[in-house]
Parts: C-alpha cells; structure tokens; sequence
C-alpha cells in the first residue's frame, strides 16, 4: 500500500489553482447556472418569484444563500422531466434513485454532461492513484443505478481496461479478478469484504490478490471498515461520494496521499453546509446538512439541493478544493440497504397493497457475513388473522417479497404475524425501524 504522490501533468490546473482563482470561477459559473435554470424551468422560476429573489440579486457567492433550496419532493413533483433545462430531444441519458414512495426520481444528461461527468470520474480515479493502461474492475451495479455507467465512463476517459462484471456473482468476480489480474475495483464498501471473504474462503491470501486500489462509496462507511478492506485484499481503500441528483459518483473524491475526506470537485458543484432545521448557511467546519448547487449541469441542474446527508466541509490539503467528513447521518429517514437508498414509506406502501394487512410493521436491520439483512414483519388484519391458512399464509408472504423486490430492489425475509403481535406505540412516534447493524466508526 504505497500512496503515489502525484507527478506533474497528474493534475489538471484547476486542482492546484489560487483559492481567489477556484471562487472566481465558482462565481461565473453559478451565476450563469442559477440563471440558466431560472430562465428554462418554470418550477425554479416560480420558487424564486415567490421568494422575490432573482439571478440579477447573485452578485456574491454567499448572496446564493437568498435563493430557495431544491429538495427531493421538488423532483418528484416535478417526475419524469419537469425540471430538464433543455429541451428532452437533447437529453441523451437518464438515470434514477428512489424516492420517498411511489415513482423514483429522474435526472437527466445532456452530452456535454456525460462529458463532465466522465471527466470527473477520470479525476477522482486519478486521485485514487488510478492511471491510464489500469484494468479496472467495476461491481457497481449497472442499470439506472449511477454507479456503474459513472464509473465505467470515467475508467475508460482515463485510458483503463474496463471489467464491467456490474455487482453480484461472487465467484465470478473473484475468478476475473485472478484470471484478469485487475489493479482497482469499484464496489460499495460492504460488497468489497463479501469479495475480500470469498478470497479468504479459496485460501488466498491478500499479497497474491493483484488489486492495488479500491474505490468505495454509496453507502457510509468508517475508519475501521476501511482498515479492514485494506488489510484483507491488500490494497488503498479510496473513499468516494456522489449522488443521483447531483450528478452520480465522482461529485467527491479522495486523495491516495492524504486520505483525509473526499475532496468536492468544487469547479463543477458548489458546497454549502447548513443548519437542517432553520436553512441557515454554517461556516466551515461546523456540522450540518450538505447542500450543493451544480455549476455547469446543462440538462439538469440542481441549485441548493438538499442532500440530507450530515458531515461538515474541512480545509483543503492535498488539492485546492475543500473536502468533505465522513457522512456521519442523514437529516430524513433514508437507509441506504446493501447500497440502495430505501425510505421505510416505500416498503409501506407495498405492504398496504395487500388489504389483508395491517399498517402495522417493522422493518428490523441486521448485518449477517458483511452484508444487510432486511426483515419485514407485518400484521395481518384482525378480520383475516384467523381465517387464513398457512399455506395462505406463506403465499402472502411470497407476493408481499415479491414486490418489494420488483418495486424497490431489495431482498427481504418477510415474517407474516396474527393480528396484534407488533407492540403498538401508545405514546410518540411508532418504532418501525430497528437497526441492529453495527455502527460505522
Ligand atoms: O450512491 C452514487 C455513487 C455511486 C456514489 C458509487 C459513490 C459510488 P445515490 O444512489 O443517489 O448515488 O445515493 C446517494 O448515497 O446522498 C449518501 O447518503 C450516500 N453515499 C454516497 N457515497 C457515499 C460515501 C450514489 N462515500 C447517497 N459515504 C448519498 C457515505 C455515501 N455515503
């Protein structure tokens, strides 16, 4: 694990520029994309008229606190393409992450976005201590999922061989990994050390595993996981963060020389931290809620999204950028399960498909060999509870399985229990979530 110092022409000037030089750019930038979306999405024009602020207003970067946050409701409101900057015969891509229930969000690309996405992903791959002529093994799952199309554009702009197995098959995974000899692989954390476990399983110890560099993210993760992956497939465990609604991975990236944080790529996505509660802009090193505006997104851009996630913006070291904490939590009631987002209304709304239910459940997380474990119990009404048989039973059970799986990705165990079993909450808030996954440290 030896951390490459960048050599010159690693970097691309913009990364080492003056802080005066990135905050002059930033301000161009942002006021040419806060217009931009004022002038061609009417749902952020009538927000803004609303609030009686408008793009002339955006003489500073901190005058950008006057202008309204975007949320994930925004974008489900506005489901599939209301908020496209662009006319839709210039989008050339979608993709999709969950929403609270009901249709999932959409963002939209345009070329020149998939573009800037590419050359990000090639940057913070870079970053990692990736370089062209890698072969690069990618376990992100593919599909509407940004993960694996982000990755996969980045790794081939930078010059690499791409391995694009998308996530599962895990013997598969590791006979490429032995046959192809691939020095990065991108996966989320907790699937990294089902691989790093299967290793183990054939007796192969990690000096004979050819990966130098991992890339991990979207899902949170700690110090002492990264210790462990490092140690158990003998390779620079590499934190990286990103989102759908930003852009995908690669809106941060860690350094391999320092590892001290994802560093923003803050000449295309503008940070701010704030108050979760009041809105109110925090300054640096103060905990908050992430909020970020993107700076050059054509098809879609986001200003002030929300991303409801907990960490606070640290002073940048190994590049000229800020860097982000490690996610500490989330400000809503978002649980990211095996790397897919899942809000407990989703699996809510499945289970009040079936009328023989009650809205009485618990989801209940637990981790089992590194992975998520998610069990459903739910209730029948008191009406069937009696009446059914058990095979009736299980094959409820089955269908309710079923649709959560079809609906919202994830793999369940689903415990059906007489009417009246779960405990009810007489007083507060009902206790429908139990995580019993260790904590992240
Ligand atoms: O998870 C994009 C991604 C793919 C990032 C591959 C990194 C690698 P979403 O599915 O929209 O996008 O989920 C975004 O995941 O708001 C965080 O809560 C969480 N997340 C992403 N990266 C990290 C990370 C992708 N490095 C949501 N650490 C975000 C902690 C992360 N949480």
């Amino acid at each position: 694990m030896t951390a490459k110092k960048p050599l010159p022409g690693d970097l691309e000037a913009i990364e080492s520029a003056s802080r005066d030089e990135i905050s002059a750019l930033q301000l161009q930038r942002l006021q040419w994309s806060v217009r931009h979306t004022y002038d061609n999405v009417v749902h952020f024009k009538a927000k803004c008229d609303a609030q009686g602020v408008h793009p002339d207003d955006l003489k500073t970067l901190t005058d950008l606190a006057k202008f309204p946050f975007t949320t994930k409701l925004d974008l489900r409101d506005n489901y599939p393409f209301g908020l496209f900057a662009v006319p839709r015969n210039q989008v050339v891509r979608v993709h999709a992450s969950s929403g609270t229930t009901g249709k999932p969000i959409v963002v939209g690309y345009t070329q020149q976005d998939i573009d800037t996405w590419a050359q990000l992903m090639a940057r913070s791959m870079r970053a990692a201590g990736a370089r062209a002529g890698d072969i690069c093994q990618i376990s992100y799952g593919y599909g509407l999922f940004t993960g694996g199309l982000g990755a996969h554009y980045g790794a081939e702009k930078l010059g690499c061989m791409v391995v694009p197995i998308s996530g599962g098959q895990t013997e598969k995974q590791v006979q490429l990994i032995q046959d192809f000899k691939p020095d990065i692989l991108m996966a989320t954390p907790s699937y990294s050390l089902v691989i790093a476990e299967e290793f183990e399983k054939l007796g192969i110890p990690p000096e004979e595993i050819s990966l130098k560099i991992g890339m991990f993210g979207a899902e949170p993760w700690g110090e002492g996981m990264r210790g462990e992956i490092e140690q158990k497939l003998g390779l620079d465990a590499i934190d990286i963060y990103g989102l759908t609604e930003v852009i995908g991975p690669g809106v941060a990236c860690e350094c391999i020389e320092a590892k001290d944080g994802p560093v923003i790529w803050e000449d295309h996505f503008y940070p701010e931290i704030i108050n979760p509660e009041t809105g109110e802009v925090l300054p640096d090193g103060e905990s908050g809620e992430l909020v970020f505006t993107s700076l050059s997104k054509q098809a879609m851009p986001v200003i002030r999204y929300r991303t409801r996630d907990l960490t606070r913006l640290l002073a940048p070291t190994a590049r000229s950028f800020r860097r982000i904490d490690r996610i500490t939590g989330r400000s809503d009631d978002m649980l990211i399960i095996r790397g897919v987002n899942v809000f407990p209304t989703q699996i809510e709304e499945q289970i009040l498909r079936d009328k023989r239910l009650s809205g009485n459940y618990q989801i209940i997380l637990s981790r089992d060999a590194h992975l998520d474990q998610v069990e459903v119990r739910c209730e029948l009404q008191r009406e069937v509870s009696f009446a059914l048989t058990q095979p009736q039973i299980d094959a409820l059970g089955k269908e309710l399985q079923h649709h959560i799986k079809t609906n919202i990705g994830i793999s369940t165990h689903i415990t059906v229990l007489k009417f009246d079993s779960i405990p009810r909450t007489l007083a507060g808030k009902a206790r429908r979530l139990i995580d019993e996954r260790p904590k992240q440290l």
